[in-house]
């Protein structure tokens, strides 16, 4: 039963968008496992761009059954939004399922995303103000709205009735924000659950029943480790579980069915958002190579921030993850530089530290210890074979899938499918049993 898990390493935007679809063309079904709309994953076809928020980066191919599963929040317009401007560009949304047990976020959850924020001003998370916090917390305090309620306008407007006052009056706390109407909401709710009703499935099961037919599952994860609520650099984080454990409560199956966890890294580093980061780059070089990667927010558009890479947290990614392969994206981007500076370690307190700490205020006080390589002068993006790449390019590979300690699998030199170099047959090729089938696509 072959499910593969792939996790972003860092801090989000290490081109998972580009992995799962490299990936997705050997498999059956791709599922997203949490997180929300503050994804922004990017697929390059030829001259086409697609910005993938909500919907698997899988869709793309005819063949794939693509899940949004039970523990991803759901701004049910933005999905709207972007089943109708895929099926716009010409793609096949109709095998596109959503758990009936993911929750929705409402508009008012993004006004008290944005209100929270505004309150601890200079403290803010720099969040993506797409509700993503407030949903996960009505979620955990068991008064949230689930995708089924949609479907049943009646039920949905009581379980509204009950929670809006709570809402308005925690946004009357903070100038500016608005009030919402039971009736506004429950009737824009009837009009998703209409359009979305053929969207609707126990998830669960379809995952379970494609596994247990022996198809290749991919389990997509969004945003990063460091980003994780409890792995992350707290409260520095999103309000989910990107690790890889967070596939199988998110995604519906047990931890035995993942046979593998694909890693995935760019070549330096990059964080959206306030938040330590010991490594992140303020000058020339930070700027050069935030332009060249075009370091701009999928979801927000807000620059990213750019540092070098960072091997201690490289580590504690591979742990907690159980990482097995790794995906490395953006080498091309590095191209040009004339020495690059790898963190290996950190000095905190005039101590060397080389293990992630858990703490925010720990990692704030880090400084990197770095250990610098001679850089390549050469474009890769048309090299297909690691032997093709310069030697220095070759030795920087091979010092990160040192300090990784689990291969390097693929590399990628151009956001585009084809820029990608195989280092080994790719991962899933073993794990496929049979040509996929799309039998059990049945909304409940
Ligand atoms: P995700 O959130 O992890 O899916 O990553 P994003 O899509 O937000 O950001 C990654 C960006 O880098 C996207 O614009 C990709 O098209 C692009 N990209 C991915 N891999 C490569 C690569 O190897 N080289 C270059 N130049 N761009 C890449
Ligand atoms: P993908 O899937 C990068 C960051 C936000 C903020 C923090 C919390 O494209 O890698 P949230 O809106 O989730 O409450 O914000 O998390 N963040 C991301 N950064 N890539 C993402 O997604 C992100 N999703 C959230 O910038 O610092
Ligand atoms: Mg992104």
């Amino acid at each position: 039963m072959p499910a593969t898990v792939i996790v972003g390493l860092q801090w989000g935007d290490e081109g998972k968008g580009k992995t799962t679809d490299v990936l997705a063309e050997q498999t059956a079904m791709v599922v997203r496992y949490q997180g929300g709309d503050n994804a922004g994953h990017t697929v390059v076809l030829g001259n086409e761009v697609f910005k993938l928020h909500l919907v698997p980066s899988g869709v793309l191919y005819p063949h794939i059954v693509s899940v949004i599963g039970p523990g991803v929040v759901v701004n049910p317009a933005t999905l709207i939004d972007e089943l109708d401007g895929l099926s716009a560009r010409g793609v096949d949304v109709a095998r596109v399922r959503v758990s009936r047990s993911a929750h929705v976020v409402m508009p008012y959850h993004i006004a008290l995303d944005r209100a929270l924020e505004m309150r601890l001003a200079g403290e803010a998370v720099g969040t993506t103000h797409r509700g993503i916090g407030p949903a996960y917390s009505d979620r955990a305090l068991r008064i949230g709205l689930r995708m089924e309620d949609l479907l049943d306008p009646q039920r949905f407007r009581h379980k509204l009735a009950r929670t809006l006052p709570d809402k308005n009056a925690g946004l009357a706390r903070t100038e500016g924000m608005p009030q919402f109407e039971v009736d506004e909401l429950a009737d824009k709710a009837a009009e998703w659950g209409r359009r979305l009703r053929p969207h609707m499935a126990d998830t669960t099961w379809l995952v379970q029943d494609a596994l247990a037919r022996g198809e290749q599952v991919l389990l997509e994860g969004a945003q990063g480790t460091l980003l994780d609520i409890d792995h992350g650099s707290y409260p520095y984080v999103t309000s989910s579980s990107p690790v890889a454990g967070g596939a199988c409560t998110g995604g519906g199956i047990g931890p035995l069915q993942v046979d593998e966890v694909i890693g995935v890294m760019k070549a330096y580093s990059t964080r959206v958002g306030s938040g330590p980061y010991p490594t992140e780059l303020t000058d020339e070089i930070g700027k050069g190579i935030a332009q060249r990667g075009r370091e701009v927010g999928t979801t927000t558009g807000r620059p990213r921030r750019v540092g070098w890479f960072d091997a201690v947290s490289l580590r504690y990614a591979v742990a907690v993850n159980s990482v097995s392969s790794i995906m490395l994206n953006k080498l091309d981007i590095l191209s040009g530089i004339d020495e690059i500076l790898l963190c290996v370690a950190y000095d905190v307190d005039g101590e060397r530290v080389d293990s992630w700490p858990s703490s925010a205020d720990v990692l704030a006080r880090a400084t990197p210890i770095y250990e610098r390589f001679p850089g390549w002068g050469e474009e890769i993006h048309g090299v297909r074979a690691l032997a093709d790449l310069p030697e220095n390019a070759r030795r920087y590979v091979a010092v990160l899938e040192d300090l990784a300690g689990v291969p390097i699998v693929l590399i990628s030199v151009g956001p585009e499918r084809s820029q990608t170099i195989e280092r080994a047959a790719r991962p899933l090729r073993r794990g496929v049993a049979r040509p996929p089938s799309t039998a059990g696509v049945h909304p409940a």
